[in-house]
């Protein structure tokens, strides 16, 4: 079932979403090469603890990270380790942070010092389709309206969508009602309507569509190994434009990015 969220509600999803977001920036400061995924993953555990939060990933369905990571060819739920990033890697970081009895969900895949001009363009590509699919999510829209659009931008530019994976509705819980795919029709999927959260999450891939679950049930990666990119945000659907709950502006920051959001 799909929660239209109240006033009070929206107000907790709206401080949910910041500290999830000012977790990602404190994140960004760190991405460089000779830094851990462990060490990332600390960061963020510490900061989302000392802000109030929880870190909800952490445990859930017995997953051992605060940060989903995901490293050039993992598309997502990556476990934290002690791998050790390198220039020229692209590391995506997804995080979902509890305050106050909501949730909030966010991803940046980062460049990792200078990537090679294909990376630029898979990660450049994403995060507008990101962008893309927001635009669609007005009241009166459905689900297909946001999975369609992301769907096109991307494959017109060469790259594939992965299917297995889905955004998702967000309150209480990390994942509730509706089902966000980043492919399908237009006319499809449940009625947008004002109060409703969701997340957009575009999972995108450099080659073929088709991923691999490893056996530990958690870690996906791309079967043929090329590079994966992912951004995501909650938002909330208005009767007008779109609000964006997490924003990216402590990642810009940090990065030293121009301050605005793509669009
Ligand atoms: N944004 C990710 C998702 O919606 C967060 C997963 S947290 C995990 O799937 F605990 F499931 F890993
Ligand atoms: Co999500």
């Amino acid at each position: 079932m799909i929660y239209i969220k109240t006033e009070e509600e929206i107000e907790k999803m709206r401080a949910a979403a910041e500290l999830t977001a000012r977790t990602l920036g404190e994140v960004a400061r760190w991405v460089k090469p000779g830094v851990t995924t462990h060490r990332l993953d600390s960061i963020a555990r510490e900061f989302i603890l000392d802000n109030g939060g929880k870190p909800a990933c952490l445990g859930y369905e017995g997953f051992p990270g605060t940060l989903c990571i995901e490293v050039n060819e993992t598309v997502v739920h990556g476990f934290p380790s002690s791998y050790t990033l390198r220039e020229g890697d692209i590391v995506g970081t997804d995080l979902v942070v509890e305050l106050d009895g909501f949730n909030g969900d966010s991803c940046w895949t980062f460049a990792v010092g200078e990537v090679d001009e294909a990376k630029r363009r898979l990660l450049d590509t994403t995060l507008e389709s990101l962008y893309v699919g927001i635009e669609q999510a007005q009241a009166g829209n459905r689900i297909g309206h946001i999975a369609h659009a992301v769907q096109e931008y991307c494959e017109h530019r060469g790259y594939s969508v992965v299917r297995e994976m889905c955004g998702h509705g967000i309150g209480r819980d990390m994942h509730e009602d509706p089902e966000v795919p980043n492919y399908g029709r237009k006319g499809t999927g449940a009625l947008l309507k004002p109060g409703m959260c969701i997340c957009i999450e575009p999972m995108i891939n450099a080659g073929s569509k088709n991923i691999v679950i490893e056996r530990n049930g958690w870690e996906c990666r791309t079967r043929d190994r090329k590079p994966s990119a992912h951004f995501e945000h909650t938002i909330l659907i208005t009767e007008d434009q779109p609000e964006i709950l997490t924003t990216f502006k402590y990642v810009r920051e940090a990065l030293g990015l121009p301050a605005s959001e793509l669009r």
